[in-house]
């Protein structure tokens, strides 16, 4: 099983004044073009797909990711506003139409994707209150058999010193380590926010970061490996149960902007 991950696209509205509005755009569609040739089984991305959360970043959004070929499963970030997020891809029937959250299991696959949503209107950092450490250990305990990638926006460890104290809370983020480590069918922990590309072991499994598909607002450690380029994850389930995860990077899009800070 093949599994393409984009993160934190930040898509800004057509005929937004914003420099990076247009080479976001081209970046995603970079991506979405090189992830349709590839002819994984699902994608999944994991938030901050647009960069204020109004309607017609969010149109603009689908129309980028309608190519796509494969099952698309969205998971919120502080970027998102989570009922535009809604209504604008109402047709993914796993999306919650009614309460707090955007999370879900998807049973479709070999590896079970779970979509946790780590984020609270208005607010930039994670949260992973009581509700959600049920929702989460219920939702892990209902499958323990079945190898599992779970997806949350926010990671819930430092990374480098640009981001520390990433939950609101710190004792939530422990929660969710303690709940990963009595599911040892967790392979792996995937995150975007900090858009940069990091791997640990962390919980009794391995957590990874990745970069912003969107150059102008990529950081840190993978600048050595391809400032300009779109950039996207890949996670394959082998044939022996392991599950191997590698960044792909395209060619140069046409437009870069400088970098800009934003998570
Ligand atoms: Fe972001």
């Amino acid at each position: 099983m093949l599994i393409a991950q984009i993160s934190d696209t930040h898509i800004l509205a057509p005929g937004s004044d914003h420099p990076a509005a247009d080479s976001r755009a081209a970046d995603l569609e970079a991506c979405v073009a090189d992830i349709n040739g590839l002819r994984p089984d699902a994608v999944i991305l994991t938030g901050d797909t647009v960069q204020h959360g109004g309607p017609l970043e969010y149109a603009r959004l689908h129309g980028l990711l309608a190519p796509l070929e494969a099952p698309l499963y969205l998971i919120p970030g502080n970027r998102d506003h989570g009922s535009a997020m809604r209504r604008a891809f109402s047709e993914l029937a796993y999306l919650p139409e009614n309460g707090e959250f955007l999370h879900y299991a998807i049973e479709d696959h070999p590896l079970r994707l779970v979509g946790l949503d780590s984020t609270l209107p208005g607010e930039r950092k994670g949260f992973f209150c009581a509700a959600r450490q049920t929702w989460l250990d219920q939702t892990l305990a209902s499958a323990a058999e079945r190898p599992t990638l779970l997806f949350i926006h926010h990671p819930p460890f430092d990374v480098e010193d640009h981001y520390v104290g990433g939950y609101r809370r710190p004792e939530e983020a422990e929660a969710l380590a303690a709940i990963v480590t009595g599911h040892p069918q967790v392979l792996r922990l995937t995150c975007g926010h900090v858009h940069c590309a990091t791997e640990r072991q962390w919980a009794g499994s391995v957590a990874t970061t990745m970069p912003s598909v969107a150059v102008d607002v990529r950081k840190g450690v993978d600048e050595s490996i391809a400032r300009q380029r779109p950039i996207y994850l890949l996670h394959r389930l082998t044939e022996a149960g392991e599950l191997v995860s590698e960044l792909r990077a395209l060619p140069e899009t046409a437009a870069a902007a400088e970098p800009v800070a934003a998570q």
